[in-house]
């Protein structure tokens, strides 16, 4: 479709006109039990509030709501466990009637509206019942993505205090089985804030061992639930009411708690489904993510659901399980219109079936799209999909922050034109600007940040949990008048938004966004290591690795190796596998300014193969070149 065909311009403008208008258009695709006072309130909260004043409940929108408007009988979730080789369709009257009967079992164990509840799953039907069952009784879930270690977890329980913890015995990642249930053991002993109960969906791959009246079994639960025909009515809850907290990572190692509303999260969310993803109700959305992240929050659970289209929650990888044609195998068996996954996920595809052999396997005429998103989409990537796959691929920029995209090309408004590299423009709601540091506005095709203007839309973070200072710090004071994104880069002549990385230290491995700074607090705790810096590295598939650097103590006579190994080690049991910290060294010295400041961003372009130049502010240049010397034996920036 040409530019001249897409309504994008056109909507944008009637958004820009009046945003209330906008919005308050947009609400009235999801049911309230009672009407907002003001579609925005500029004097409360942080920067405002949308739909102060409004009633409602998500899980009633996701699900009563489509069964009482006759789509009982029409399929809600369909689960496809590669690593299983099960598949398995709940209807929205089945998913209702699971729903409900859980948030009895959370109402029996005590929680309560505003309570909040961890959720420790892996990719099962399970873990999207359970953020549901909350979302009817008005519990504030928190999932933690499997990936994370017992720590992590930790940290997670003694910033959200929940009263409940709902997870599963064990994850299974390709041929491993891996138990959740010592990993759940070890974070509660470690943290402050003890739950009192933990819901536990035994899988027959491994058996978990269960806590006297503290661990009470899920299917034991429902079942009685079920002898006793007791389900839990949705409550009512403010729209301005926490929904969910999704952690994640930030600059040092205590992760941010993004909250999530209700009322605007659901708007902004049902809004995307027609107009930028051009999903009708009954179709069957894939978004290939894992539910502990926030692309699976919104479009595994809530996006489809609220929309009345069919998710699809997938257990297993885009290859191994059991090869490069995972994907198109699911994607032609439940007819799915649109995938939605990360690019690392067809890097991985691509280097196992350059050729691309296994998508002339499977009959695709169903699929109508790929989305990506999560990290930056190499054009070579995009390429590639395109060639394989023949359909529009939709490269869109995504923050865990704001729960849906904030530039795009939108589908059901009308494909604009392509530039790869570039996730095309701006969503209404959001206002980009590119600033340089002193927030000075800079004209096309500048680098600097890029800002959001104040209000952020509907389904944006209103605050971080239990901490406004945290968050007005981290994203209003940088820029007065805007949220900081944190992302660098710039906006074209024709208004395309070109995302180039972060302008802090966080780093995107594998889709999965992590903190150097948090791995380099993990690091420092080794008694061996004096100093130390983590950067980010390039990598061809996974986009970017960490690579540590560490200056010993005096007089450590241990062999380097050994304490390199015991680092790797210690970060994979701290913060977790996903980190994916394998590569460190021992270096003599590090890189500093005259002030002390590590120059991680010149060894970071080293890394990379990048040019870089001694800076002026160099305490030694010699140190330079023996980094670059310890980086080309590991076989960096050569
Ligand atoms: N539970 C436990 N461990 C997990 C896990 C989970 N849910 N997810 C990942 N891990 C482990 C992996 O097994 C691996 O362990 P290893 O070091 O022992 O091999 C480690 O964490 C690193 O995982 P990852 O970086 O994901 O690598 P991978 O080789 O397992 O998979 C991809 C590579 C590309 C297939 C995978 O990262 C992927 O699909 N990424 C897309 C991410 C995404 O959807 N992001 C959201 C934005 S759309
Ligand atoms: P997360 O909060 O995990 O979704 O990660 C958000 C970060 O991922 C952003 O700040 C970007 O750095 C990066 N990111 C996400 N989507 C894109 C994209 N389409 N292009 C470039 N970077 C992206």
């Amino acid at each position: 479709m040409a530019a001249t065909e897409s309504r994008y311009q056109e909507v944008y403008q009637s958004w820009k006109d009046d945003p209330q208008s906008f919005w308050g258009e947009a609400a009235k695709d999801v049911s309230w039990y009672k009407g907002w006072d003001r579609v925005f309130d500029p004097y409360s909260g942080q920067y405002g509030r949308w739909f102060a004043g409004a009633e409602c409940n998500t899980a009633y929108n996701c699900l009563d709501r489509h069964v009482e408007a006759g789509r009982g009988d029409q399929a809600a979730l369909i689960y496809d466990s590669a690593v299983t080789q099960t598949t398995k369709t709940y209807t929205y009257s089945e998913l209702t009637d699971e729903v409900a009967t859980l948030a009895a079992v959370l109402v029996d164990l005590g929680v309560k509206v505003g309570d909040r509840v961890l959720i420790y799953m892996p990719m099962i039907p399970e873990a999207v019942m359970a953020m549901l069952a909350c979302a009817r009784i008005g519990a504030v879930h928190s999932v933690v993505f499997g990936g994370f270690a017992a720590n992590e977890l930790a940290t997670r329980i003694d910033d959200a205090k929940p009263v409940a913890i709902i997870s599963a015995s064990c994850g299974i990642e390709g041929a491993r089985v891996i138990a959740y249930k010592p990993l759940l053991d070890k974070a509660i002993e470690a943290a402050k804030s003890k739950p009192a109960s933990c819901l536990i969906l035994q899988r027959p791959q491994a058996e978990a061992s269960m806590i006297a009246d503290r661990d009470y079994d899920w299917a034991e639960a429902m079942a009685l639930n079920r002898s006793r025909g007791r389900k839990a009515e949705p409550v009512v809850v403010k729209a301005t009411d926490p929904l969910y907290i999704l952690y994640t990572s930030g600059t040092t190692g205590k992760p941010k708690g993004v909250v999530r509303d209700n009322g605007g999260h659901m708007v902004a969310l049902k809004w995307t489904m027609k107009n930028f993803y051009n999903i009708e109700p009954g179709e069957v959305f894939w978004a290939a993510s894992d539910v502990g992240w926030v692309v699976g929050h919104s479009y595994i659970c809530y996006a489809p659901l609220l929309h009345g289209a069919t998710t699809l929650v997938y257990e297993g990888k885009p290859v191994g399980t059991p090869d490069p044609g995972a994907f198109w195998r699911v994607i032609s068996q439940h007819n799915v219109v649109s995938l939605f996954t990360a690019p690392t996920a067809f890097r991985a595809i691509k280097k196992e079936d350059p050729a691309g052999s296994y998508v002339g396997k499977y009959d695709l005429s169903c699929l109508r799209a790929l989305f990506l998103a999560g990290e930056r989409a190499d054009p070579e990537t995009l390429k590639w999909a395109e060639d394989k796959l023949k359909v529009p691929v939709i490269d869109h920029w995504w923050q865990t922050e704001t729960g849906w995209c904030i530039a795009g090309n939108p589908v059901g408004l009308g494909i604009l034109p392509v530039k790869h590299g570039s996730p095309t423009v701006a969503m209404p709601g959001f206002e980009l600007h590119v600033l340089d540091e002193t927030g000075k506005r800079l004209g096309p095709n500048v680098q600097g940040t890029i800002a959001i203007a104040l209000p952020m839309p509907p389904g944006c973070l209103p605050t971080l949990w239990g901490n406004d200072e945290r968050f007005r710090e981290s994203y209003l004071t940088e820029f007065k008048g805007y949220y900081s994104t944190s992302d660098g880069g710039y906006l074209d002549e024709d208004g395309y938004v070109f995302v180039m990385g972060r302008t802090d230290d966080v780093i995107n491995v594998a889709g999965h966004r992590l903190s150097t700074g948090q791995m380099e607090e993990v690091v420092a705790r080794h008694p061996d290591v004096a100093e130390c810096a983590v950067i980010g590295a390039a990598d061809k598939l996974k986009g970017q690795l960490p690579v540590g650097f560490l200056v010993l103590n005096a007089g450590v006579s241990k062999e380097q190796k050994a304490i390199e190994d015991e680092v790797v080690a210690l970060v994979r049991s701290e913060i977790g596998p996903v980190a994916a910290f394998k590569n460190v060294m021992v270096v003599q010295r590090l890189p500093k300014t005259r002030s002390g400041k590590i120059l991680r961003g010149t060894m970071r372009k080293m890394a990379d193969g990048e040019a870089w130049t001694t800076p002026a502010t160099i305490d030694d240049p010699a140190i330079l070149e023996e980094i670059k010397g310890a980086m080309a034996a590991r076989g960096l920036g050569v």
